[in-house]
Formats: structure tokens, sequence, C-alpha cells
């Protein structure tokens, strides 16, 4: 990376940002978008009722509706108490059933609560959202999609009639908050409520996971917000993202053109020592850390405090410290398979 922040990768025909300031100014660039033009929902679930969630996300497109309907998720994800979360989070641990029911099912369940969803859905919500996000990353196979298309459908149909202007939670807000905003339509909240969960899956797992692993290494801090905010710069639970190129365009000095994939390393940028002096140490309360790990500039994680919270909860609710056999595949993201005595 400090050799190469930014270049063409000819075996995967990609090009590659792996630097601080290519990845910023890659992430800054309305020519590199979320989708490439010819395919904004991926073709194996067009038409299916997981199709129709991604074309709705705000992860997933880009422009102006992308922007009005990110400041009504910011807005409502505002009025989250995160107290209240780290709490709930703590609390939900302590009844997981195992290490991957507290990396998996613990952030899906609290996310749901912190929605609104009361009785069984949380359990339910969090299991069908394990398919959905199948489809996400680029090499989900035919399978994978017809899996996700299934725990789409059941999905819309469970939250459909929870998001009413009287509902409670951050559903309830969401509603409010769409309509005071002016926003034309409130189509898009079903698929960006299912968006929310399907956000948080992965990528809190890998930073519960992430964490745990760092807390048997090093001990448990005094200040456990700052050892779980150099875990996400240290070692990310999502480790890349990808832009396609709309418009021809020049990153670092090289000219980039139209219908070019570029492949973000966001792990390695938080690595680079132009960003982060002493990058691979470990050094909770670091002083004005660069992360990427949540991504820049219109697409940037709304979700953050709130993956923190749980992650925090979850890691003063466990006494146990376990070790690890590997890391889950996945394309994108970080998640160790935990093992050893669990609780
Ligand atoms: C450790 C946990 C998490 C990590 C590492 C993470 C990381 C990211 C990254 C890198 C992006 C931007 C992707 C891009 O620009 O290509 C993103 C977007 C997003 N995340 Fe998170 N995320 C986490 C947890 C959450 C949670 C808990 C939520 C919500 C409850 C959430 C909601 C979202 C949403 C809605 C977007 C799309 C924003 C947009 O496109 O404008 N994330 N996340």
């Amino acid at each position: 990376m400090a050799n190469r922040p930014f270049g063409h990768d000819t075996d995967s025909g990609l090009w590659v940002a792996a630097g601080a300031a290519a990845v910023s100014e890659v992430l800054a660039d309305p020519a590199c978008r979320v989708r490439p033009r010819s395919e904004p929902v991926p073709s194996g679930i067009l038409g299916t009722p997981a199709g129709d969630v991604f074309g709705e996300l705000v992860r997933m497109t880009d422009g102006a509706p992308q922007v009005r309907l990110k400041q009504v998720l910011l807005a409502a994800l505002n009025t989250i108490s995160e107290k209240q979360v780290v709490a709930l989070a703590a609390e939900q641990a302590r009844k997981a059933a195992d290490w991957t029911d507290l990396q998996f099912g613990v952030p899906a369940r609290v996310v749901a609560t912190v929605l609104g969803l009361g009785g069984d859905i949380p359990a339910e919500a969090a299991r069908l959202i394990g398919e959905f996000v199948r489809c996400v990353p680029a090499s989900a196979t035919a399978e994978d999609q017809a899996a996700a298309a299934t725990a789409a459908a059941r999905l819309l149909d469970l939250l459909g009639p929870c998001l009413r202007a009287g509902s409670s939670g951050l559903i309830g807000e969401l509603v409010r908050l769409a309509a005071r905003n002016g926003l034309p339509t409130t189509a898009p909240l079903p698929a960006n409520v299912i968006g929310l969960l399907s956000q948080t899956y992965d990528a809190t797992a890998g930073l519960v996971g992430n964490t745990l692993l760092a807390l048997a290494r090093h001990g448990k801090p005094d200040d456990l917000a700052g050892f779980v905010d150099e875990v996400v710069r240290h070692d990310a639970p999502i480790q890349n993202t990808r832009r396609y190129v709309v418009t021809a365009t020049t990153v670092a000095g090289h000219e980039v053109p139209a219908g070019s994939t570029i492949l973000l390393l966001l792990a390695a940028a938080n690595r680079d020592p132009m960003a982060n002096p002493d990058p691979h140490a470990f050094l909770p309360g670091r002083a004005d850390p660069q992360v990427f790990t949540f991504g820049r500039g219109t697409h940037r994680c709304p979700g953050h405090v709130l993956a923190a919270a749980i992650t925090i909860g979850v890691a003063a609710a466990v006494t146990g410290a376990p070790s690890h056999e590997g890391y889950r595949p996945s394309p994108n993201a970080r998640i160790p398979v935990l093992k050893g005595q669990f609780g």
C-alpha cells in the first residue's frame, strides 16, 4: 500500500485504492457511484422482492433521492440513546445461546428492538436477515439470490404493517421524520428498515468478534469505548467497498476510464502511516485517528454509533475469553469464527 496507494490490477481487472488519500479522493468523486450504470440492481434478483428492496436502499443508490432519505435515516438514528443500546446489548448478550448467536443474533435483535419491533418479530427478523444478506456481495450465487428473494418477501410482510405514523421506536421516528422533511413518498421506508438490519448483520458480527479477541489479547481496559474505536481502525470488520466509474475521471493522477470498477481497501487506508502514525500498533485512545472502516462522504455509515454501543454492551457482559478458528469466508467482512468456553 505504501508503495502503490492507487493503481490498476491486471489479474482482477480492478483499479485498487489502498492509500488514505486515494480512498478519500474516490469516495468524494461524483463520477464514482455505488452501482454500475448498466446494472442498478443485480440481474439475478431483478423483479424479485430482494431486487425491489435492493433498488430502494440508500446504500445502493446515488443522487437526490439518496441524499433526502439519508437525512431522514440520520435524524432518526440520532434519536437513539447510546446508554439504552449498551444496556439492551448487555442484556441480550447474557441470554445468547453460543458465540455465533452472540456475534450475529444479538446485534440483529438489538436493532430490531430499537426499531420498535415487539413480540417474536425481532427473533424472526434476525433469522431472515441472515438469508437476505446473501444477495449483497458481488459474488452471490443463484442459490444465494433465491434464498434472499424468499427472505425479502417475508421481511416485507413482517415489517410493512409496523410502518405507521403512530409506531413506537425508530420506525415511528422514520415515518414522522419522512413526513416532516417532505419526503415525496414513504415507499422506500420498508426497504430501508430492512437495510438497517442487513447493514448491521455481518459488520457488527465482525466488530463484536474482533473486539472479544482483542480483549482476550490485551485484557479489559477502563475505557471500553476507546478500546472499541481502536479495534474499528486496527482490525476493521468491513475491509473494502467498491465504486463504479460512470464518467471518466482522474484519481491520484491516473486517468480512470468510464466503466471501470474501483476496489477501495478501507482496512489498508486505516493503516496508512500518512493518516495514522505507527499504524500497525494497537493504541486505544490515539489522538485524532483517521478511520475509514465506516466509509466517508455521501455514503458514510449512519450506524457507527449504534454498532459501537452494541459492541460495548456485549463486551461488558461477556466473561469468557474466546480464541478463534480462522475467519468466515466473505468478500469484504472480517468475521472471526470464535471458539472456547462460552460465557
Ligand atoms: C461495525 C459495524 C459497521 C461497519 C463496519 C459498517 C460499515 C459501513 C460502510 C463502510 C458503509 C459505506 C459503504 C460504502 O460507502 O460503500 C456503510 C454504510 C451504511 N451502513 Fe454501516 N456499518 C456498520 C454497522 C451499521 C449499523 C449498525 C447500521 C444501522 C443500523 C448501519 C447502516 C448503514 C447504512 C444504512 C449504510 C448506507 C449509507 C449510505 O449509503 O448512505 N451500519 N456501513
